[in-house]
């Protein structure tokens, strides 16, 4: 049986609860003689920031860099809102992204049938929903220099952060979403700016040229805002997205209401094959922050983080029988009715963490065997 080792970050609020739960599913494909998961865990975030004064520890890096994959939970919450900007809880997930090099990030936005009325549209427009962002992560604004706030002479302050592109960073999340959209449903919009920004100016082009490399896949360019419009006007016309990493920030927590939740939205991070080992870094993680206002009431939904792990087995670990079994019990408990508290319809009874990551291994064991 193959054996992987990940590394687990919980982080805060609501991440140590669904980390219980995901744990819980390693150890029923290890159980089931499918695959074995080594696991080790550090600390991110505001529970880093108490227990060193950092959002993530030297030590906690290496394991990262070290592991197959790297499963994070959430940082962030209001305790740590007044602490200095170098150490807030989400520069340990910046730090993740940029020192592993994860360019790529991909985030699904699927609405299962079962949930097409807890989305914010009208069930025509959202069933059979299946979109995927592909947005960039290691650069644009979140990274640029200079990023800073100086005092002008005059004594009024001055802030500024940097957007800045290269070629290369361009070039490579664009063969990311093109060779995605051949598996898929073989369209490409490209999100960007080009009426305002020079960023944008230089992201049409060069999605442009690499576009001409796939003559099966159809691009469209679409300005930012026009696509943030048109996603909640008519989200089916959309297959793969490819965007900056501000724009895609945006976007996905857009994408992400279409499906019903944010409690649904699993995402991967993936940085480039290694010349040498073809493997590449990775970290899975849920789109949803750690939305403190449920933070240990067991109320919070588990499948993002679920689905983050069966994105890990499919594009990370090479294990596509077992993230396909996932998948299936994760849909097949959804169609079962079963509910966390964000998916449930007005009156309907809803179920507690616990009770669905349960229902997911249960599923698991039905259909395994
Ligand atoms: C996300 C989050 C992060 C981001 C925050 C927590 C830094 O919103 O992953 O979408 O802005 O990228
Ligand atoms: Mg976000």
């Amino acid at each position: 049986m193959a054996s992987y080792n990940l590394f687990l970050l919980p982080g805060d609020g609501i991440g140590p609860e669904i980390m219980v739960e995901l744990k819980a599913i390693l150890n029923w494909f290890g159980a089931a003689g499918i695959a074995s998961f080594e696991t080790e865990s550090g600390l991110v975030g505001g529970a880093a920031y108490d227990a060193h004064g950092k959002a993530i520890s030297e030590s906690d890096m290496a394991l990262a860099q070290a592991a197959d994959s790297v499963i994070f939970g959430a940082v962030g919450g209001p305790k740590w809102a007044d602490i200095p900007y170098d150490v807030r809880p989400e520069a340990g997930l910046l730090r993740l992204r940029k020192d592993l090099g994860l360019f790529a990030n991909l985030r699904p936005a699927i609405c299962y049938p079962a949930l097409a009325d807890a989305s914010a549209l009208k069930r025509e427009l959202v069933e059979g929903l299946d979109i995927l962002i592909a947005r960039e992560l290691t650069g644009g604004v979140y990274f640029g220099e200079p990023k800073e706030i100086v005092t002008l002479e005059n004594g009024e302050k001055r802030a500024v952060d940097t957007q800045v592109y290269t070629t290369h960073e361009i070039e490579r999340i664009a063969r990311v979403a093109f060779d995605l959209a051949r598996t898929r449903g073989g369209k490409v919009h490209s999100a960007e700016k080009h009426n305002v920004m020079k960023s944008g100016v230089l992201w049409k082009q060069v999605v442009t040229e690499v576009g001409k490399g796939y003559a099966d896949v159809t691009l469209e360019h679409i300005l930012a805002d026009n696509c943030a419009m048109q996603l909640v006007r008519r989200p089916k016309q959309f297959d793969v997205i490819v965007c900056d990493n501000l724009f895609g920030d945006i976007l996905s927590d857009v994408a992400s209401m279409l499906t019903g939740s944010l409690g649904m939205l699993p995402s991967a991070s993936l940085g480039a094959p290694d010349p040498v080992t073809g493997k590449h870094k990775s970290m899975y993680e849920p789109v949803h922050g750690s939305a403190p206002d449920i933070a240990g009431k067991g109320l919070a939904n588990p499948i993002a983080m679920i689905g983050s792990f069966a994105m890990a087995l499919r594009y990370s670990l090479g294990q596509i029988e077992a993230a396909d079994l996932l998948d299936k019990a994760i849909a097949n408990v959804l169609a079962s009715g079963l509910r966390t508290k964000d998916i449930a319809a007005a009156g309907q009874n809803a179920v507690g963490t616990k009770e669905m990551g349960a229902a997911i291994i249960k599923e698991l064991g039905s259909l395994a065997r």
